[in-house]
């Protein structure tokens, strides 16, 4: 009795496995990826430069045009289809394309709802949706991609608060949300994505910054926050955490008091935009050893001296 319901359980337990094995083997066929970008083509409805005439079953899916296939799998790995003139909407069949590393569609004027089923892209480690006419809050399922790199969601016309499962992604070199209409603060949980090198914030209408965390972000290279409504002083030590740093834009916000007397720290700096504030009091002289400046923007404040 006892062994019999043991061999029916064992027996359950490989009926069990087996369709785990055929839904696996399902999904690691090409013809997956090629049924997931032909549902992507007919959500297409204007290909002005003709583009996808060779995405059809007669050519390969890794010679269409925008594909790049993995050389060790043989499945879509790269879909660049950036600057292709391309209206439509972004289909959830995407969200099969399990292999996927890179997703560019910069440049096209897709809208709609980004489908969900984009989270079960779990290589991914390049989201590029820059200039297109989405709108609405940015998803929260963007903070599922345990590899992404960079993250780029610029020129539409997204709004609400940066949702605070995007600083989960730990992994993240580049945040680019510049260009569209996202209020409120910038969480202090930005400081939780300590690979971050950009930040790209510009033109939006934050009103907070959380100073102590984000001018602590040794890794930053670039941090550009023009044409926010960010407010109040800076810290004079805003450079001390920050060695590293290129480009810093503070412009067209209203932050107000003396500019930081060591500037100096920021060794790297080669652009620094401080212009359109209330920044009062006089330049400090030794900005004047930062040898590798290309470009200081200091136009439009209440600055006094010579
Ligand atoms: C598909 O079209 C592109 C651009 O027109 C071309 O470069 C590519 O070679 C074509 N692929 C095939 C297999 O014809
Ligand atoms: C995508 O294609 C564009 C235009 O061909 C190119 O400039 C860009 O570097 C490509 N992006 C990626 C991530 O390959
Ligand atoms: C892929 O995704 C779509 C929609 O999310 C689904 O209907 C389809 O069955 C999926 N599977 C395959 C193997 O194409
Ligand atoms: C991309 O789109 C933006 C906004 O429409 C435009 O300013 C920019 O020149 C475009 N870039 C290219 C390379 O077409
Ligand atoms: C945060 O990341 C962990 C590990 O990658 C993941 O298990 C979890 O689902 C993520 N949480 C959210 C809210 O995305
Ligand atoms: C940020 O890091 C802190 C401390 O490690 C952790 O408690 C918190 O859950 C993290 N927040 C997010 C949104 O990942
Ligand atoms: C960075 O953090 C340290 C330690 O918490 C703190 O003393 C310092 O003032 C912070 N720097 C800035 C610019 O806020
Ligand atoms: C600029 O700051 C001064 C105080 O330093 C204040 O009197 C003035 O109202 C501010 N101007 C603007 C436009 O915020
Ligand atoms: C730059 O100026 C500061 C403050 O006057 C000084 O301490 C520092 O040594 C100078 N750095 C260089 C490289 O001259
Ligand atoms: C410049 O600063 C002075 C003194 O703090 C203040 O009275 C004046 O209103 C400021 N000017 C502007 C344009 O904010």
């Amino acid at each position: 009795m006892e062994r019999s319901r043991f061999l029916l359980s064992i027996t359950l337990l490989l009926v069990h496995y087996s369709s785990i094995g055929i839904v696996g083997a399902t999904q690691t066929d090409i013809t997956t990826d090629q049924f997931a970008l032909l549902a992507l083509k007919s959500h297409i409805t204007s290909d002005p430069h003709s583009i996808l005439v060779n995405w059809s079953t007669t050519t390969s899916v890794c010679n269409w045009v925008g594909v790049t296939c993995g050389s060790r799998h043989l499945r879509v790995a790269s879909l660049n289809l950036s600057y292709m003139g391309f209206t439509g909407t972004i289909p959830p069949h995407l969200g099969n394309l399990s292999f996927l590393v890179a997703l560019s569609f910069n440049n096209n004027s897709f809208d709609g709802a980004l489908p969900y089923q984009l989270s079960n892209l779990r290589r991914l480690k390049l989201i590029s949706f820059g200039y297109n006419n989405f709108m609405g809050s940015i998803p929260s399922w963007f903070g599922s991609f345990p590899k992404l790199q960079s993250f780029n969601l610029y020129g539409s016309q997204f709004s609400g608060s940066i949702p605070m499962t995007i600083f989960n992604l730990s992994t993240l070199q580049v945040l680019n949300l510049r260009a569209n209409q996202l209020s409120g603060g910038i969480p202090r949980e930005i400081g939780n994505l300590t690979m971050l090198k950009e930040i790209n914030l510009n033109s939006n209408n934050f009103n907070e910054i959380p100073k102590e965390i984000v001018f602590n972000m040794s890794s930053l290279t670039m941090l550009t926050l023009y044409g926010n409504s960010l407010s109040g002083g800076l810290p004079d030590n805003i450079c001390q955490h920050l060695p590293s740093l290129q480009n810093l834009d503070l412009g067209l916000n209203q932050f107000d008091g003396p500019l930081p007397s060591k500037l100096w720290q920021c060794k790297e700096l080669l652009i620094l935009h401080l212009e359109e504030n209330n920044f009062s009091g006089s330049i400090p002289k030794n900005i004047g050893n930062l040898t590798m400046m290309k470009e200081i923007y200091l136009d439009n404040n209440n600055l006094t001296g010579n």
